[in-house]
Parts: C-alpha cells; structure tokens; sequence
C-alpha cells in the first residue's frame, strides 16, 4: 500500500478511536453526574431537559461549560469544580450528540438595552413564571403534579451561576426562539419588538449587580456538630434528652446504647448513647423538597461521655445546606438547627 493513503487510513483510524473514546467518556461521565437529576439521555427530571433541541441549538459550548462549572447556587444544580476540562469537554460533546442530526446553532444579537423599560415589560411579561425578582419558580426541573400546561418549571434568572454563564446574547437567543416542548414562548411572535427584548435583556443582566439573593447563599455554620455539657450522668441525660423531645412533640424512635446489638447483651457501654426521634410532619415537608434527605433523618443526637464530661452533640442540621443546594431546604435546615439547639439545652439545664 502506498504510504499516504496508508497514513491517511492510520490517522482517520487514530481519529476515530479518539472520538469513540470521548464519546464514551461523555456518556459514562453525564450518566455519573448528570443523569439522576436531567434523565437518561438528557429528558430531564429535578433538572430541566438538556436534550430539547431548542435548547442545544442556542446554548454554546462556552455557556454549558460554564454552567456545569459554577451550577446554580441555591437551584439544586450543583458547580463541577472537580472535573477536568477534558471531562467538561466530553460531557459537552455528550450533549451535542443528543441534538437532532443537521440542528444548526441559532444566535441573536443584543444591541444596549434601557433597564427601566425592560423592568416593566419584565413585570408584565415573565414575572408571572420567572418570579418578580428573578428568582424562579417554586421547585425546579420537570414536574408531574402541576397543570398540564406548565411541565417544566422556570429557571431562576437572577441566579448568580446563571448570569456568570449567560451572555445578553444567549439571553436574547432564547426570548427570540423560545423552547419548543416548554412554557416558554417565542416572544417576538408573541407582540415584542426587537428592542423590547434588548430592554428585557438589560434589565435580567440588572440582576446581577444586586447584591446576590438569599436564596443563593449556602447557610453559615457555626460548626458541624451541635454540642452542649451536661450537668448530669450519661442515663440521666438520656432521660432528660427524651423528655426535651417528647415536650417539642417529636417521636423517640430508640433510645439505646451505641454498641446495643453489635456487642453481646448484657455487655453493651453504658456511656454512650444513641436517640433517634422525629418530626414526621417536618420530615415529610423536607422529604418533598427533596427525598435525599431521608439518607440524614431520623435525626440523631448521642449522649457520651467524654473525658470526664457528659456531652449531648447532633450534626447541624445547616451543613445539609451545602450538600443539598437547595434554598426551599434552607430555610427547613434552619428550623431544625434551631429546634435542635433548644431541645439539647433543655436537656441540659
Ligand atoms: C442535583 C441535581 C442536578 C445535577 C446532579 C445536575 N444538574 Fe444541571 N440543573 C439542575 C437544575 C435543578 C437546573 C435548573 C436550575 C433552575 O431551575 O434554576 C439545572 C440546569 C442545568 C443547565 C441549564 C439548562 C438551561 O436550560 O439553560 C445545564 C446546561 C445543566 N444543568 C447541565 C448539567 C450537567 C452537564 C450536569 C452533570 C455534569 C448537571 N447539570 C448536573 C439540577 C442538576
Ligand atoms: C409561562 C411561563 C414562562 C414565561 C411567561 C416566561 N418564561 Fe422563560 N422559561 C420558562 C421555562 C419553563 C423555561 C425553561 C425551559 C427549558 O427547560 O428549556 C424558561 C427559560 C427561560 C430562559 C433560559 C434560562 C436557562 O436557565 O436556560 C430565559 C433566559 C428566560 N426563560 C427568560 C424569560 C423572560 C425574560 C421572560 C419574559 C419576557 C420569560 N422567560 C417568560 C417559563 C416562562
């Protein structure tokens, strides 16, 4: 064989087995990261579709790999900051291959907009979905127990991971073409001009220079654990401990030693014990906004002694704030740290 089209065979082969070896690291990588919250094969889920052909013919590769970089803090959508830019690169292309064969990239171009005007035309025009202040609709992703007209939820749009991400044209792009398959509408066939969506435009990207919204914030803590001396012996803090709950109508689970069941009976460490109750009304309302909570409750608080001293320690409840990046559970972490704090005092005094 001569040795150019020997080459050329050589290089398209290396080529392909590159390609093959991306491809399957995207799938292999969306299906690891993605998959639970957007669906197989991007149809979406807690997160919304990525596999709308709208969407990937507006969205570049500069706003999906900013996205998967930063998340959307306080939307559920976490920041990959630990993946390569290989990896990014690869779940990007993963995506790509999801949109229909021949789809052409649409863009629209932003030419500087006037905020105010766009603010009114935002109130009349997407508060109704997108919030008031920009900051989405109640939940997030697809949803299957509201009106048949509303499948998807809105994005929040004054999210600070979404306004690092989106460009005025990106923004443009979708408020001219909308999303086929979702609520949301092509607006200039629905009565906008083209500099009303420059207006809209200016005033989404105002968002930003607020400072950012609380539902953004990952709650401070303290410290990881809540943890108080006890004035009393570790079976009498037990008992005290169960009263303090029953008083904030929580249900004991079981009150028993740490080692019950793993040692023999009868030789089971009296100085430390575990207490599992449970606000069921509370646990189903976390449970809604998000049933991994389940993996932390029933809540726990261990009763040990400790060098010389009797401690009554739980985890914070506002760590499962950073795990969950979910400002609806925020506010529910918030509670429970409080609670916690007040019924492990009680039992305390
Ligand atoms: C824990 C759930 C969760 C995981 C895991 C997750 N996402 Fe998301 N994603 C979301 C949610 C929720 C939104 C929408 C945020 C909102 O409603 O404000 C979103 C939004 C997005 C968007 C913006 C879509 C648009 O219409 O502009 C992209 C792109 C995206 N995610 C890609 C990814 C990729 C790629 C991965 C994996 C590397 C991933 N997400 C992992 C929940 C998740
Ligand atoms: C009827 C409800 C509804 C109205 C009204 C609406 N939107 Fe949307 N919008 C949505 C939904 C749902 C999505 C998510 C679509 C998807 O999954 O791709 C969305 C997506 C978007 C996105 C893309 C966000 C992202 O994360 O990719 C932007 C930007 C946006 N809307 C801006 C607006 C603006 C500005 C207006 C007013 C001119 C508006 N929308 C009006 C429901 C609405």
């Amino acid at each position: 064989m001569p040795i150019l089209p020997a080459l050329f065979l050589l290089f398209a082969f290396l080529g392909f087995v590159s390609t093959a070896h991306a491809a399957h690291d995207g799938v292999h990588l969306y299906t690891q990261y993605c998959a639970a919250c957007h669906g197989a094969n991007g149809a979406g889920g807690v997160g919304v579709p990525l596999a709308l052909p709208d969407f990937l013919a507006q969205a570049d590769d500069d706003y999906l790999q900013k996205t998967i970089r930063h998340g959307r803090p306080g939307r559920v959508m976490p920041g990959f900051a630990q993946l390569s830019d290989a990896d990014v690169g690869a779940i990007v292309g993963y995506l790509r291959g999801l949109a229909p064969a021949g789809a052409k990239a649409v863009r629209a171009k932003t030419k500087p907009g006037n905020a105010t005007r766009g603010a009114k035309l935002y109130e009349s025009r997407c508060a109704a979905c997108h919030g008031a202040h920009g900051e989405g609709s109640h939940g997030t992703g697809v949803t299957f127990s509201r009106p048949r007209d509303l499948p998807i939820l809105a994005p929040a749009l004054n999210n600070p991971g979404f306004l690092k991400a989106a460009s005025d044209d990106f923004i443009k792009t979708v408020l001219v073409h909308g999303r086929r398959g979702t609520p949301m509408q092509p607006f200039l066939k629905q009565g906008l001009k083209d500099h009303d969506l420059d207006d809209i435009v200016a005033h989404v990207r105002a968002f930003g220079t607020q400072s950012p919204p609380a539902s953004a914030k990952v709650l401070e803590t303290e410290s990881a654990v809540i943890v108080r001396e006890s004035p009393r012996g570790v079976e009498e803090t037990v008992e005290t401990l169960k009263n303090a709950f029953s008083a904030a109508n929580m249900r004991i689970i079981r009150a028993v030693p740490y080692d019950e069941g793993i040692v023999e009976k009868g030789q089971e460490s009296k100085k430390r014990w575990i207490v599992d109750a449970c606000d069921f009304n509370f646990l189903n309302k976390a449970l809604a906004v998000d049933p991994r909570v389940g993996l932390f409750l029933p809540c726990r608080v261990t009763v040990a002694e400790h060098e010389g001293k009797v401690l009554v320690l739980t985890i914070n409840p506002k760590r499962l704030s950073a795990i969950f990046n979910n400002s609806e559970l925020n506010e529910l972490c918030e509670r429970m740290q409080k609670l916690y704090t007040d019924i492990i005092e009680e039992a305390t005094l």
